[in-house]
């Protein structure tokens, strides 16, 4: 089999599926599998490849046809210009995740310019799964310095190899969320599970591919919002609270969640930013003063 005929034979069953980026995700499939880059699979169509690589290049179209995502078929995901290895212990980090990242660095580079000193930050990201958030932190402010918390010993696991990868010092810590953290904290990072339990048994295309991700880094309960219920409360009971918590949320009970914040920290800012999709996403939670 040539790559051309790979390809074609790729996209043909994932098109069946309804799989729009079809052709796409065959090249990427076929760049990971010989491992090459994509533009040297795209400048050889008449290359052919082995019967290993062709019966391994099946299998995983085959999986792909059941929706597993294209990110756990290599094993690993861009993020914030970085790559993670993933597997089916952590979700895979997402794009709009980007934008909770962006807001910690402006906030850090915000405060500095304000205060113009050089107290050292601590940054907690909570559930950190891939520890993508926490690895990318790391990378545009290393002064700072960074906690990971997660509940899942496999996902930290994962997390601790990434921060390898990418030749960061982050401070893993199983916890739930923050019960175990004794360091004073100065920004909250959190992307949580947030998805409306209803939502596990939609049957629309992101609905099949969640269900290779781990549930509980996805579900929390009736509307999405059992965690985040959990986590202000422990900041509550916090002695000394942070500048500023980050959580990236679902869109569907807004109303909902701003009630929580409010009853939560009823003197602090809030501010919603949307996504690209113009969906709201990030809750930007503001200690008075
Ligand atoms: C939506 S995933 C986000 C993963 C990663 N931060 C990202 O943005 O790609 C949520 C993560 O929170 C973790 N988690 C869920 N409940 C938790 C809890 N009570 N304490 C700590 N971590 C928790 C899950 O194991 C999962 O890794």
């Amino acid at each position: 089999m040539t790559i051309i005929e790979a390809e074609k034979f790729g996209a043909d069953k994932l098109k069946k599926v309804d799989i729009t980026s079809a052709i796409l995700e065959t090249e990427v499939l076929l760049s990971a599998i010989l491992n090459q880059s994509k533009e040297l699979i795209l400048a050889n169509p008449n290359l052919k490849i082995t019967k290993a690589q062709e019966k391994k290049y099946k299998s995983l179209i085959k999986r792909r046809e059941k929706f597993e995502p294209v990110a756990y078929l290599i094993g690993k995901k861009e993020f914030y210009g970085l790559t993670f290895k993933v597997n089916k212990n952590v979700l895979i980090p997402r794009p709009e995740t980007e934008l909770l990242v962006d807001e910690v660095i402006n906030f850090v580079t915000e405060t500095k310019k304000q205060k113009n000193k050089k107290t050292k930050i601590n940054i907690i990201d909570i559930g950190t799964g891939s520890g993508a958030i926490a690895i990318a932190l790391k990378t545009h402010l290393p002064q700072a310095k960074i906690i990971a918390t997660d509940n899942s010993k496999a996902a930290l696991k994962v997390a601790q190899i990434n921060a390898e990868l990418n030749k960061t010092e982050i401070q893993f810590i199983y916890s739930d969320l923050i019960s175990k953290i004794k360091d004073k904290i100065d920004i909250i990072a959190a992307n949580l599970p947030y998805l409306p339990s209803e939502e596990k048994d939609s049957k629309n295309i992101f609905s099949l591919a969640l269900k290779y991700e781990p549930k509980p880094a996805l579900f929390a309960g009736q509307y999405g919002l059992d965690e985040y219920e959990k986590l202000f409360r422990q900041i509550k009971n916090l002695k000394i609270k942070p500048q500023v918590i980050v959580c990236e949320i679902g869109p569907t009970y807004i109303n909902k969640t701003k009630k929580l914040v409010k009853e939560n920290f009823p003197n602090w800012r809030l501010k919603i930013k949307k996504d690209l999709c113009g969906k709201n996403r990030l809750l930007i939670i503001k200690k008075p003063g």
